[in-house]
């Protein structure tokens, strides 16, 4: 992608070329192209209606559905190569729309398992790293104070953020982030504004499905947007806010871009967050258990 990304730094951090996914006949990606370069600071939102196959998207590049024909590359790893289980070990972490925790555990125990997926963390006396490798992820988003809850107590928002600090524990060199602000106040959002920023000016590569068009105003520094199986939309935050396409196809011609470029802290909740993925029985592929 072009955007405003550097090229230079080599391997890209994501390389999608003619990728295909059909469910049942109907296809969700075809042809699907993205480039996704190495830069000082790489934070790519990816927008697109319900049902454009964002998740679809993010599931095939995580390797928990398979595709039927194209290649995919992170950091020059092809994927068909890995399973879903050795990302990690390239630096590949991620959450979900409806975040997968282990509920019967507590905050800290579900963080635990992201640290002990390192590779600096192994050997004697590795659960006791990963125990201050937890800890500190949960200080560095804000929950300390329920690192000794367990899961199933905790409200959605706070789960969301649990998972995110599940991944950064991992210590990654690239997060994918499936709808982060889903579920949250707008407080929280705030607050997860921060965390993203900090990840991503802390050179880790951020690639985020999100509808809040204020946290993408804020966090991304490039844009893509999905349409009938395609990237139709490349550009920066402001760019797409004033694109004709992704007016038209997206946000709706009566979206109003002012607050967000003037403010995105104060933005409003956008549309289609609020008619899908908050209960659980509206599975997607990949999301189901
Ligand atoms: N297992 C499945 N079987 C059949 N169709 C599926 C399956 N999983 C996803 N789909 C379909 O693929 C399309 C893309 O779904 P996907 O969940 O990727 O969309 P999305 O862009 O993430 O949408 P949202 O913004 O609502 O989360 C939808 O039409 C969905 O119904
Ligand atoms: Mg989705």
């Amino acid at each position: 992608m072009s955007a405003e990304l550097t090229p230079g730094l080599s391997p890209s951090v994501l390389e999608i070329s003619g990728l295909c996914k059909s469910f049942g006949g109907v296809s969700v990606l075809s042809e699907f192209d993205l480039k996704v370069e190495s830069a000082e600071r790489v934070a790519l939102a990816i927008l697109g209606q319900n049902g454009a196959g964002k998740t679809t998207l993010m599931n095939l590049v995580t390797r928990l559905i398979p595709y039927d024909k194209g290649s995919i590359e992170i950091f020059g790893h092809k994927t068909s190569q890995l399973s879903a289980k050795d990302l990690p070990s390239v630096g590949v972490a991620r959450t979900f729309q409806t975040p997968r925790l282990l509920v019967e555990e507590t905050t800290l125990d579900n963080v635990i398992l992201g640290a002990l997926a390192r590779q600096d963390v192994s050997g004697r006396g590795r659960v006791k790293r990963a125990k201050e490798v937890a800890k500190e992820a949960l200080e560095f988003v804000g929950l300390s104070s329920v690192a000794n809850r367990y899961v199933k107590s905790l409200p959605f928002g706070n789960r969301k953020v649990v998972e995110l600090a599940r991944a950064w524990a991992m210590g990654p060199k690239v997060m994918l982030l499936d709808e982060p602000a889903a579920g949250l106040s707008n407080d929280e959002e705030k607050d997860l504004c921060k965390i993203l920023a900090a990840i991503r000016d802390q050179g880790v590569a951020l690639i985020l499905i999100e509808h809040r068009m204020g946290l993408v105003a804020e966090v991304a520094k490039s844009v893509v947007m999905m349409d009938a199986g395609k990237v139709v939309f490349t550009g920066t935050p402001s760019e797409a806010l004033s694109s004709e396409v992704v007016r038209e196809r997206y946000l709706g011609s009566g979206f109003e871009a002012t607050s967000l470029l003037n403010g995105p802290k104060d933005a409003p909740l956008f549309h289609s967050e609020l008619t899908s993925e908050l209960t659980p029985e509206m599975t997607k592929e990949g999301e189901r258990r």
